[in-house]
């Protein structure tokens, strides 16, 4: 997307092993992304996939856990301080967690990733976008999903499910609409990886959206076809 930045060999985009694949989950708060990124993973592991589960912030090992707590729950930063944790975390996770694994062939499930970064900082805070995109791509060689699953619920809804645990969902409802429309913009924008799962629904519901989505999207397995 955006021109090399000459990035170490180690952090830059190899072609996944046969049977990787890189999903992300995202929304806003209060959406269910937690819960259906493990039904997913656990749907998948039951197909017979190898899969990893993981999330952001925070995946990645003890300097990314470290960061989480700063992140989440430590005292106010500037927008751009959180902005460069955000990515600093990110690069522990992609180097160490996410490419090792598609790369040994493995499906991996991120709860949350760099759209987030994009709705939260980018449209909830107004950092602009093109300094995300540049930052992303020095923290992750330009790694991108191959899907990223939308659960998408308005703030309203979701409202009930927010306890103000962390420093973001204290931001109040006109943030929480932001994000929300950033997502969806998004979703607009990168047509080609994205879907959008209304998650109003009963549970079952949303995970056999969600599951439609990843379904179609499999790499065969070797043994024969995949996803039926
Ligand atoms: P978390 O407790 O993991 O909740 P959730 O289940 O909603 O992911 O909190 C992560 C918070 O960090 C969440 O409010 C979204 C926010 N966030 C950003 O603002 N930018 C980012 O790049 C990421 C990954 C998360």
């Amino acid at each position: 997307m955006i021109s090399s930045t000459g990035i170490p060999d180690v952090q830059q985009n190899m072609i996944h092993a046969p049977g990787g694949l890189f999903i992300t989950v995202e929304g806003a708060d209060g959406t269910g992304k937690t819960t259906h990124a493990g039904l997913l993973a656990d749907r998948l592991r039951k197909e017979g996939r190898d899969t990893i589960l993981t999330r952001e912030p925070g995946g990645g090992g003890a300097v990314a856990s470290a960061l989480r707590e700063l992140l989440l729950h430590g005292d106010d930063m500037a927008d751009r301080t959180e902005l460069l944790l955000f990515f600093a975390a990110r690069s522990e996770h992609v180097a160490h967690v996410i490419r090792p694994a598609i790369n040994s062939g493995s499906i991996v499930v991120c709860d949350r990733y760099t759209d987030s970064t994009l709705a939260y900082q980018g449209y909830g805070l107004n950092i602009p976008l093109e300094m995300i995109y540049r930052l992303h791509e020095i923290a992750t060689g330009d790694l991108w999903p191959d899907l990223t699953i939308l659960l998408d619920l308005d703030p309203a809804e979701s409202a009930d499910r927010l306890h103000d645990h962390n420093r973001m969902e204290g931001r109040g409802m006109e943030f929480q609409h932001r994000v929300r429309n950033g997502f969806l913009s998004l979703a607009e924008t990168a047509a080609d990886r994205y879907v959008i799962v209304p998650s109003s629904g009963p549970m079952e519901e949303v995970h056999a959206a969600v599951w439609d989505a990843v379904r179609a999207r499999l790499p065969l397995q070797q043994t024969g076809c995949a996803g039926s």
